[in-house]
């Protein structure tokens, strides 16, 4: 497998990374790595079962043994579509909690290594090109200003029929770009050899476009 390429595209929360890398993937007929879904489906499966949020043994055991798919653009948790249960706030918030445990960022590991599959992959994440795909031929780190974010974030949670705040949104962003520059292990950072690309300024088309014109120069 490790001649099959990877695209890693990191950085903070609502930077586009999601929308972009999705993007990336269809034009470029390669398969997705949501690596946050996988911490949110972890998430869930906490709050479902009273997990104790501090119990890291506890929660790297749901982590290991997720039963979960993904089909399309559908994601499925023991059977049950939880595509737009995973995007709720508390879900995040709770999935970028859990995610400061070794245990639980250990537990996911192989599960995201086996999105690697012929012709190529884009993942997206936190540490996908810091951790999981070091070797990656294209690593990008997505980002933009705060207020950028929040209001993507915003308009986002209100287009699913969540409520939204937009003052406890920036609170929240701003404690979760904390939570995850800051954390001990795999911290919120540029990968060695990453590309920036702030999007603070750029529509995602605009994003895609440079990324696919980043990857169309290091296959040359
Ligand atoms: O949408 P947002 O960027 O807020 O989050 P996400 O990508 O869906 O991931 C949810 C949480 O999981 C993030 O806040 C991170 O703390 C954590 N995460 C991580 O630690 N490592 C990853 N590769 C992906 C997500
Ligand atoms: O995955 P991540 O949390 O980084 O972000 P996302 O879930 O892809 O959400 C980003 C939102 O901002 C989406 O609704 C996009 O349509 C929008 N957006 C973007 O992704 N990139 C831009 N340059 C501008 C807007």
């Amino acid at each position: 497998t490790s001649q099959i390429p990877v695209i890693t595209i990191d950085g903070p929360t609502a930077s586009g990374k999601g929308t972009v890398a999705h993007r990336v993937a269809d034009k470029l007929g390669f398969h997705y790595l949501d690596s946050g879904a996988l911490y949110r489906l972890t998430a869930l499966s906490a709050l479902r079962r009273d997990t104790d949020l501090t119990d890291e043994h506890a929660l790297a055991k749901l982590a290991e043994h997720l039963h979960c798919s993904f089909q399309g653009g559908d994601i499925i948790l023991s059977h049950e579509n939880v595509t737009d249960a995973i995007r709720a706030e508390e879900v995040g918030n709770t999935a970028s909690k859990i995610a400061t445990f070794p245990a639980v960022r250990h537990a996911l590991v192989g599960l995201q290594l086996g999105f690697r599959k012929a012709p190529g992959l884009v993942a997206d994440g936190r540490d996908m090109g810091s951790v999981i795909f070091p070797h990656a031929p294209l690593k990008v780190f997505l980002t933009a200003s705060v207020a950028a974010r929040a209001g993507r974030r915003y308009k986002q949670l209100i287009d699913k029929g969540f409520s939204a705040n937009m003052q406890d949104l920036l609170v929240d962003l701003q404690a979760r770009d904390d939570r995850d520059t800051n954390r001990a292990i795999a911290p919120l950072a540029p990968a060695e050899g990453a590309l920036v690309l702030d999007t603070s300024e750029m529509t995602a088309d605009q994003a895609v476009d440079q990324v696919l014109a980043w990857y169309a120069s290091v296959v040359k």
